[in-house]
């Protein structure tokens, strides 16, 4: 054991989205307000935060077996302190603690900035569940973050929606959005300290401001994601703005031109369609058709021809027919997309396509699956040869793992890019980049000018 520092360490594995990476952020700023500090190895950690994910059975079953080995730790070393946070905290609760009776706080993700409170409690003898519903305080703390480049902003939390696979509105509760004036301070702040390029995180996040008071003369509601992006735009020394996930319902015209017209906005769009058919869709409670997304993709592509579009995809919903599935193959292949997520479905405990009678066969889904991922990657190739030679603006974030005299970044339309160069140079550089190679999920060139971009 290190002597030398009298310090308490914290380790936190985070699983699932990119919400719950921003959530464990804002944790781990919270424990190192508290005077804790990082451990790589859980091994070495006197504290260990796993931020859990629910969305599937294997999500679920990775989070059980990373805490059963700490677990047993825990009879060695009792001084230990295990934290489950996160989406499937929320949603075993208290039975959490039947299983694992060596946890000593579950908290669910809408309790992520009240952790000190929480940790208080445990340091006082108490075991604590932490899941009731709760309103999201403002941040408090300075969250860790992973990257000094790119960062993510929290602008609308939870989900209103009921899709019938689906475990998030149970585990993250209704929509709650923050205000413009709140999400633009931290934007500057975060401007301030560097930052080049912010990503807007919400489950629905085209659903941004639906509960905020407010509405136009012409009876909408006064604060949307577009009215977001134009009130945000312009913060100085923030290069790029993205934002995710949106949901096809609330896609509007009016976004896409706000996207075509303000030039940090990057041209990517994420839009999950998850079926290609409509009965599926209908049985999805997904309230939107076929027709009706393949609509949003060709204003999409008229306003902005260049976007790069990517969706998820679920193969083998229950009861989902040959044919119908071929649908999804059909919607893919009229559409192109540089990227699509995909799964195979799986039941999740409280909701309620888990409790249909039609579900299909372990041998169903994975084929279907392996069908779906065939055409992702065939269609990512097809479209990232489209940059061969062309010159692409890259923002540097890191050095190349594999390949160390190498940096690596994203293009605007959101494509892994490496090219030559040196780290401590390029860090947070805008390069145009001419590229030289094109594979399906990078691109590799040269660099041919860095932009010297003004501090602020
Ligand atoms: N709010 C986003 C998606 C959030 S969940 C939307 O509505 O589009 C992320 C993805 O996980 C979903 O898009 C879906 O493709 C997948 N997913 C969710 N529940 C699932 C389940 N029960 N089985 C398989 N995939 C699931
Ligand atoms: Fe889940 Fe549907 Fe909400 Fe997306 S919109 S998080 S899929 S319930
Ligand atoms: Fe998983 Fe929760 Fe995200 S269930 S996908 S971590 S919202």
């Amino acid at each position: 054991m290190d002597t030398t520092t009298t310090k308490q360490r914290y380790h936190i594995t985070t699983f699932g989205c990119q919400m719950n990476k921003a959530d464990s952020e804002r944790m781990a700023g919270i424990i190192e307000n508290m005077g804790f500090e990082w451990s790589e190895d859980p091994n070495n950690a006197d504290l260990i935060v796993y931020n859990t994910c629910t969305i599937r059975d294997s999500a679920e079953q990775k989070v059980y077996s990373y805490l059963g080995k700490q677990a047993k730790r825990k009879h060695r070393e009792p001084h230990l302190t295990l934290v489950i946070a996160g989406c499937l905290a929320q949603q075993e609760g208290e039975a959490l603690l039947r299983r694992v009776p060596e946890l000593d706080l579950v908290m669910g993700p809408q309790h992520a900035n009240r952790l000190e409170d929480l940790l208080q409690q445990v340091y006082n003898g108490n075991q604590v569940v932490a899941t009731e519903s709760a309103h999201i305080a403002e941040d408090i703390t300075t969250p860790r973050r992973d990257s000094t480049v790119t960062a993510w902003v929290n602008v609308i939390y939870g989900c209103n929606e009921r899709c019938t696979y689906c475990v998030v509105p149970n585990v993250r509760g209704i929509e709650q959005s923050r205000t413009p004036e709140a999400i633009r301070a931290e934007i500057e702040r975060l401007a301030k300290m560097g930052y080049k390029e912010i990503t807007l995180l919400g489950q629905n996040i085209d659903a941004y401001g639906r509960d905020l008071p407010g509405t136009t003369p012409e009876g909408r509601h006064q604060h949307t994601l577009t009215d977001l992006l134009y009130f945000i735009h312009d913060v100085p020394g923030i290069e790029r703005l993205r934002f995710a996930t949106s949901h096809p319902r609330y896609f509007t015209e009016r976004l896409i031109k706000a996207c075509a017209e303000l030039p940090k906005v990057c041209e990517h769009f994420h839009i999950p369609f998850q079926s290609g058919d409509n009965e599926i869709l209908k049985l999805m409670s997904r309230g939107y058709t076929h027709q009706k997304y393949r609509r949003i993709i060709d204003t999409i592509r008229r306003y902005v021809p260049d976007a790069t579009i990517s969706g998820d995809a679920i193969a083998a919903f229950p009861g989902e027919t040959e044919e119908q599935f071929n649908n999804t193959l059909k919607l893919m292949t009229d559409i192109v997309f540089d990227h699509t997520n995909t799964a195979a479905y799986s039941p999740r405990p409280g909701t309620p396509a888990a409790l249909w009678d039609n579900q299909l066969s372990e041998e169903v889904k994975s084929d279907r699956l392996q069908q779906l991922n065939h055409l992702v990657s065939i269609q990512a190739e097809m479209r990232n040869q489209r940059y061969l030679h062309r010159v692409e603006e890259v923002l540097v974030e890191d050095q190349n793992p594999k390949t160390p005299t190498q940096v690596m970044g994203r293009t605007r339309g959101n494509r892994l890019t490496f090219f030559r160069g040196d780290i401590n140079e390029l860090k947070g550089k805008l390069v145009q980049v001419k590229i030289t190679e094109a594979r399906a999920f990078s691109l590799t060139g040269e660099s041919v000018e860095v932009r010297q971009v003004l501090a602020v």
